[in-house]
């Protein structure tokens, strides 16, 4: 049973820098899909009918996105899982760990920019994890880059063979249709709507002399396709598996064109779940027992249901509203009376989910993101790796009848992963150190803490711009070197030195070799 309808699942995520237009594809993919009427309901842009919870309207107004949804549909009879990302380099922790729940990723280009900062760096993400990465082009009918062009900067950059699938007829900005490469004699032509409020129409025609009349890139888009042919830019299962290709997609998601074929795509291409490795590499069968990945904790998604839940990638089995689970960790058991699918901000009530499927468990207190749940089983998905925090502050409550709250607050944003939280005797509990990998996710904490804990908050940054792994030993040496203090991680315990600058770290490494002073794992996104 979970075999066969993790066959029909797809789960996967959209990856672009900011506005590029991964909101208005997600909604044109689901409304390709038929889940909602009106393009609009997904994500809440500004306008739109949106999310309401407070420290979503600060994501609103900086255009940013923290807030994971999971939307699930329906199209072709296949089950479609899509996971939103954040939108920004700061919550790179946070895009990671949404990166370990998929299957496959579509990354997103704006045709005038190409691959931009937050694209290559998210692609370095999904090449660390190996995932198959489809390609979409979009705004095409705007002024953009030549086709041919883009090809070979994602095969310069990124050191990946694209492979088109569509082709544009017509350069950006004069967009006349697409040619589908595995049915080349013909052309495939639009009718807009507006807006986008609807699936585009479509319709295939013959390419005859008439055709090429009418449309004026047409002769040379069959040019540019021979050439193709020529250079054998054709899609290939196993390289695109393996992520040494990926096949490119036209089109511009505001008018849905091109959306229905990448939607096809990732049903014929994307691959279904597999059996997943486990930290000590030994693959688990779909049709196991019950196990799931936590990868995303949020509190408070929803000013409604102020509580906290915990997104769970379902890897193996089949998971039942009701069952109780283990949470590995611990080895405490786990109920499941709340599990919800999440539909953008609203919420449905999941009696069943297979592997690919993700299942909102409420009352997540005791889960961290990296966590596994199981039926008793003792096996454990593959940590999440704590990046390298750059930016460091204390915060501290400048009312003390608040103090209660506010280290509630704390505690939630460490067990979330908003941020990193570091202590230390020296300091206290009442100012604690932040620790992040961007500034950005000071301001979600702050935000929180004054406005979900009423606690007033002052933040204070501190000169410190690097971290290194330490011990008991190297904590004793360092207490009386300059320019550098040692903390603990709540997390996971590890003391970190912290350094003011690579100049520092190389004096104190050239004195006092025999002090251990490990790199953390490197941000990769
Ligand atoms: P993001 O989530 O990646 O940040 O991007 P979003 O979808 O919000 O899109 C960013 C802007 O690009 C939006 O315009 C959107 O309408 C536009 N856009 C998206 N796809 C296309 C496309 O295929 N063609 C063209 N021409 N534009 C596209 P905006 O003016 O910032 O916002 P809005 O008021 O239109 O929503």
């Amino acid at each position: 049973m979970a075999c066969r309808e993790a066959g029909r699942r797809r789960t996967f995520a959209v990856i672009s820098h900011p506005d590029a237009g991964k909101s208005t594809l997600t909604e044109a993919l689901a409304l390709h899909a038929r889940v909602i009427n009106e393009a609009g309901a997904v994500h809440g842009k500004a306008g739109r009918r949106g999310v309401t919870s407070d420290w979503m309207a600060m994501e609103r107004q900086r255009g940013i996105s923290v807030t994971s949804a999971a939307l699930q549909f329906e199209y072709r009879d296949v089950v479609l899982n899509l996971l939103d990302t954040p939108g920004h380099a700061d919550f790179s922790e946070d895009t990671y760990r949404v990166l370990s729940a998929v299957d496959c990723a579509i990354m997103l280009l704006d045709a005038a920019k190409g691959l931009e900062p937050q694209t290559l760096k998210l692609f370095d993400v999904c090449r660390h994890r190996g995932l198959p990465v489809i390609t979409f082009i979009n705004k095409w009918d705007r002024p953009g880059r030549e086709a041919l062009d883009l090809l070979d900067e994602i095969e310069q950059r990124l050191g990946i063979t694209p492979t088109p699938i569509t082709w544009p007829v017509g350069i950006a900005g004069h967009f006349e249709g697409l040619i589908d490469r595995r049915d080349e004699g013909s052309a495939i032509r639009f009718s807009r709507t507006a807006g986008g409020a609807t699936a585009a129409g479509e319709e295939r025609i013959p390419v005859t002399e008439s055709l090429k009349a009418e449309m004026s890139g047409l002769e040379h888009a069959l040019e540019e396709i021979d050439l193709l042919d020529h250079i054998g830019a054709d899609h290939d299962t196993e390289t695109f598996l393996a992520g040494a290709s990926t096949p490119v997609f036209f089109g511009a998601a505001v008018s849905n064109i091109g959306v229905r074929l990448l939607l096809d795509a990732v049903i014929d291409l994307a691959p279904a779940p597999t059996a997943r490795l486990t930290g000590d590499g030994e693959a688990v069968p779909l049709d196991a027992a019950f196990s799931g990945l936590v990868f995303k904790i949020q509190a408070n998604m929803d000013p409604a249901h102020r509580d906290r839940i915990a997104f769970v990638r379902v890897c193996s089995g089949v998971f039942e509203r009701g069952m109780m689970l283990t949470h590995v960790a611990t080895g405490r058991p786990f109920a499941t009376k709340y599990a919800h699918a999440m539909f953008g901000r609203e919420r449905t009530s999941v009696e069943r989910a297979y592997p690919g499927d993700i299942v909102g468990l409420v009352n997540a207190g005791a889960l961290h993101p990296g966590d596994t749940l199981t039926q008793g089983e003792s096996i454990q998905y593959p940590p999440m790796p704590i990046f390298a925090p750059e930016h460091f502050a204390t915060v501290r409550t400048t009312d003390p009848s608040r103090s209660k709250q506010f280290r509630r607050g704390v505690a939630q944003l460490e067990a979330e992963g908003v941020v990193q939280v570091l202590v230390s005797d020296r300091r206290g509990g009442q100012s604690p150190v932040l620790a992040a990998v961007g500034p950005m996710q000071f301001e979600v904490a702050l935000h929180r803490l004054q406005h979900e804990f009423s606690a007033p908050v002052v933040l204070e940054m501190l000169p410190y711009k690097l971290a290194r792994l330490t011990d008991d030993a190297g904590e004793q040496w360092l207490a009386q070197a300059r320019g550098v203090e040692v903390l603990t991680r709540v997390r996971d315990g590890e003391l970190l030195a912290l350094f003011t600058d690579d100049y520092r770290l190389g004096s104190i490494r050239r004195e006092a070799p025999e002090v251990k002073l490990e790199s953390l794992v490197a941000q990769v996104a």
